[in-house]
């Protein structure tokens, strides 16, 4: 089943296919904008809290312990491994 992206405060639900490298590029094409900077999981700037559901990093270099206890995620280099919601 395809997996589905809430971002919940742009009101846009759209669905996951693996043409998009990131969730940072399918919120570029839902025209969602995110600020970013390294693109590559190292600097934190475009962290977004996760409120449900579950994605795979391939790194978290940008995140801190808090970052994490707060459920942040690195959206530059997140995929979505269930349905996930986002706020953002
Ligand atoms: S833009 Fe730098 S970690 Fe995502």
């Amino acid at each position: 089943m395809a997996v589905q992206v809430e971002f919940q405060k742009s009101g846009k639900t759209t669905t996951w296919d693996d043409s998009h490298e990131s969730i940072l590029e399918l919120a570029e094409a839902n025209g969602i904008e995110i600020d970013t900077e390294c693109e590559a999981g190292m600097c934190g700037t475009c962290k977004i809290r996760l409120l449900s559901g579950k994605v795979d990093m391939e790194t978290e270099d940008g995140l801190d312990e808090d970052d994490i206890k707060q459920n942040m995620i690195l959206v530059c280099v997140a995929i979505p491994v269930t349905d996930i919601v986002l706020d953002a």
